[in-house]
């Protein structure tokens, strides 16, 4: 049989197949269903406001793809996850093996994405993380199916120590929620700022989401540290703010933090948060076109100013779309699509960054501080910082 005629049978048979139904079901959805994509996000609770920013700044992304990935259409599937660790592994599963998405993106809260993790790694479904600093998901449990496009929990304080030492700020307390995002955020503070010569004079802490902040800044005028430092977000961040002033401490000991502080609550926090100094990979100020641009698309879109929410659920969507086409929409191609993930450089309003070698972006983080209901970069704190990834092994 000549050449040409093998392949015109070849084809003959594959037209046959399709029309008896008989190409593998892989394959046919690869190829012509639509791209199953499940949000878990919070969309109640202390953290809703971040749920939201994260879905939109998404949304655009994928919007200016043309509302496509790899060529394919999507069928979006939302659960709330209530930022509510024990319900994590169920609402994952819900849209793994209920809705049968082909990637997960969520979520906010570090415990919560404990249960998104356990998932991802069970079933093998991609698993995108537009927000979740808990390090032991690009640590010790990391996984070749699971990406992070913010900041592990750390990252972003590490170099707020220094940025106090230099204002002469050399006794600290150090005030959270105590769970994952507050404990780490609370190591990356500690090395740096011991490092730069700094004390630690005390560590507070309140249960999540708690908001009842009244005897702890009773405690702090007591303490009289130089300063405090904090990791608050969200709703609860902007009661932080205002009661902190309202007890009369702004203008005597000078508020510093996790720069979540003061995302998204500005106009909340009012004059309160005047003048408070944070580190954190993006600021609404940062004078490139490329930020100019999503800040100018973004307000269109939702008439909403975007925060550094909104930016990483818009990377997370650049990341995708770059996965996607780089495998042409066959999401079960997954060495590939995983390839093409991690090799990524995505072109962020923040500033470009690349994926570490357990999957967290390598990114800087600005100095920013309030001026105006507006966080001003002051300069850049850490050039280029990736986490540690201790303890990633790859499977
Ligand atoms: C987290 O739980 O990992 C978390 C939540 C809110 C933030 C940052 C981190 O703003």
């Amino acid at each position: 049989m000549s050449t040409r005629r093998l392949v015109l049978s070849r084809s003959a048979a594959l037209i046959g197949a399709a029309s008896t139904g008989l190409l593998l079901p892989e394959i046919a959805r690869a190829q012509s269903g639509k791209v199953r994509v499940g949000l878990m996000l919070p969309y109640t609770g202390t953290f809703a406001q971040l749920g939201v920013a994260i879905e939109n700044g998404f949304r655009l992304a994928i919007d200016q793809q043309g509302g496509k990935l790899g060529g394919r259409e999507i069928e979006w599937f939302k659960v709330d996850d209530e930022s509510e660790p024990p319900k994590g592994i169920e609402n994952a599963n819900k849209l793994v093996q209920r809705d049968k998405v082909d990637v997960i993106v969520g979520t906010v809260h570090s415990g919560v994405q404990m249960g998104i993790q356990r998932v991802a790694r069970e079933s093998g479904v991609l698993s995108l993380i537009p927000n979740a600093g808990v390090h032991a998901a690009t640590r010790a449990q990391c996984a070749p199916n699971v990406f992070r496009t913010s900041f592990s929990n750390s990252q972003p304080t590490r170099a707020l120590g220094k940025a106090m030492v230099d204002r002469g700020h050399k006794k600290a307390v150090w005030i959270t929620w105590k769970y994952a995002a507050g404990d780490e955020a609370f190591e990356g503070f500690k090395e740096g700022y011991l490092a730069a010569g700094g004390t630690i004079v005390k560590e507070l802490g309140l249960p999540f989401p708690q908001v009842e902040f009244q005897a702890l800044l009773t405690e702090i005028a007591a303490l009289k540290p130089d300063a405090v430092a904090c990791f608050f977000a969200g709703g609860g961040a902007a009661k932080f703010i205002r009661d902190y002033a309202a007890a009369g401490l702004k203008d005597k000991i000078p508020l510093y933090g996790s720069g979540f502080l003061t995302e998204g609550v500005l106009e909340a926090a009012g004059p309160a948060a005047e003048g408070i100094i944070t580190t954190m990979h993006y600021s609404d100020s940062l004078d490139t076109p490329r930020n100019k641009q999503f800040r100018l698309d973004y307000a269109k879109t939702f008439r909403l100013q975007p925060d550094v929410y909104a930016v990483q659920g818009y990377d997370t969507g650049l990341l995708l779309a770059q996965g996607a086409n780089a495998v042409k929409g066959d999401f079960a191609n997954k060495a590939a699509l995983h390839k093409a993930l991690k090799g990524a450089t995505v072109d962020s309003p923040r500033g470009k960054w690349t994926m570490s070698e357990s999957h967290n972006p390598i990114q800087d983080i600005y100095l920013r501080q309030v001026v105006n209901k507006e966080n001003k970069v002051l300069g850049v704190a850490a050039k280029a910082l990736a986490d540690s990834g201790a303890g990633c092994k790859m499977a």
